[in-house]
């Protein structure tokens, strides 16, 4: 494993997300071979990786995650949980080990609640003490805190259900959480999704509106920045056309966005594209050794993508030589050089997430 993230750093990723991580011994972890930050164990292994990758000249974010009723597999516990007793769509995802439908979840109540926001805060701080440069809240993708944000699988009549005002809540509660635990010096980041590994159709009902109080609601929780993930990342956000989700995240939330997903098609405009703006060179988001990397928006509106950072000409290790560097990826012909250095893709919060390390489908966490 700390080869695999150290081959990021190496490639020239400036910095690098990690895969979800489970944040309790609860409910929280997601299938059997999930890795952790629940114990000092798991924090020594880390630490581990986060060396390999500092030792390539990367930086690493934690990823944490609690998969809530998307959980497939658990050792600590023979259910699962979520915001409402309601089987989640889909079926489990046989990437990950799973098979057949997801199991019918309890109604978290409020101690399960308040039991999981503190699983992530007490793992961010496992994550500073491992030597993570930074956290991200996964707030995406159907798990857990997504479930509470979404219409129909968050049927709560409580303080965390109803409008989006509510169903936001557990997330920006699970940012304020994590930005108070690992303190004020420590960037914290958010990760917000429409598609759900088990509802890859998911639009919000609410629309730009949902936008309107999603985005700043996590931004007041303590965000530093926000990573939105859609299927095909340039696309309006809604059928009707309009802004992309990454462009709707910057407007409505004045972070640092981090963009994602199918940003490889060098045609595709980068996602925050805006006609007669300047804007750097969209690069490819390359899957890399059939890995997938990300893009990163600044804040004050032109976009970078910056996920192809291994297409980086210049020397990106002492241990790889350009030459070396290009010999290894025989396929560049047509892929633009990247105009940031190492140093300032480290800035703009550019990522990779390790955990995609099989082909590319419709399975991810
Ligand atoms: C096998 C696999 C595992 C994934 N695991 C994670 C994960 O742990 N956390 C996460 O935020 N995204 C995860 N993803 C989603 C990717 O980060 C990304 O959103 C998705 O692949 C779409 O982007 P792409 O079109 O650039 O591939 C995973 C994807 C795959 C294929």
């Amino acid at each position: 494993m700390a080869e695999c993230y150290r081959e990021f750093a190496e490639g020239g990723f400036g910095l690098v997300i990690t895969e979800g991580t489970y944040t309790d011994k609860v409910f929280a972890q997601g299938d059997l071979h999930q890795p952790g930050l629940t114990d000092d164990a798991q924090a020594a292994a880390w630490h581990h990786v986060v060396e390999e990758v500092h030792a390539a000249g990367g930086k690493i974010v934690a990823q944490l995650m609690h998969a809530g009723a998307l959980s497939q597999g658990n050792p600590h516990r023979t259910g699962t949980a979520g915001p409402s007793a309601t089987v989640p769509k889909g079926a489990q995802m046989a990437h990950f080990r799973g098979a057949g439908p997801y199991r019918m979840p309890d109604e978290m109540a409020a101690a399960a609640i308040a039991e999981a926001v503190a699983g992530f805060a007490a793992a961010s701080v496992r994550a500073r003490g491992a030597g993570f440069d930074r956290v991200e809240v996964h707030g995406a993708n159907g798990y857990l805190l997504d479930q509470f944000l979404t219409e129909g699988v968050n049927r709560r009549t409580d303080a965390y259900g109803g409008q989006a005002a509510a169903r936001v809540r557990l997330m920006a509660e699970t940012v304020r959480a994590v930005r108070a635990a690992a303190g004020p010096d420590f960037l914290v980041g958010v990760r917000v999704s429409q598609a759900k590994v088990n509802d890859h159709a998911h639009s919000w009902a609410g629309r730009e509106d949902d936008a309107r109080t999603i985005f700043p609601a996590l931004a007041a929780g303590g965000a530093d920045y926000i990573h939105t993930t859609e299927h095909e990342a340039w696309r309006p956000a809604f059928k009707d056309g309009g802004p992309t989700l990454a462009a709707l995240a910057k407007k409505h939330s004045g972070l640092p966005v981090i963009a994602n997903g199918g940003l490889h098609n060098p045609a595709a405009p980068p996602p925050c594209w805006t006609p007669g703006r300047r804007t750097w060179p969209h690069l490819p988001a390359a899957h890399w050794r059939n890995r997938t990397g990300r893009s990163a928006c600044a804040a004050d509106g032109p976009c970078w993508s910056l996920t192809a950072a291994h297409w980086n000409p210049w020397p990106t290790s002492p241990t790889r030589t350009r030459a070396a560097q290009a010999a290894a990826e025989p396929n560049r012909a047509g892929w633009q050089p990247l105009p940031l250095s190492v140093e300032q893709q480290r800035d703009l919060h550019p990522s990779t997430t390790g955990a995609e390390h099989g082909n590319r489908d419709s399975t991810w966490r």
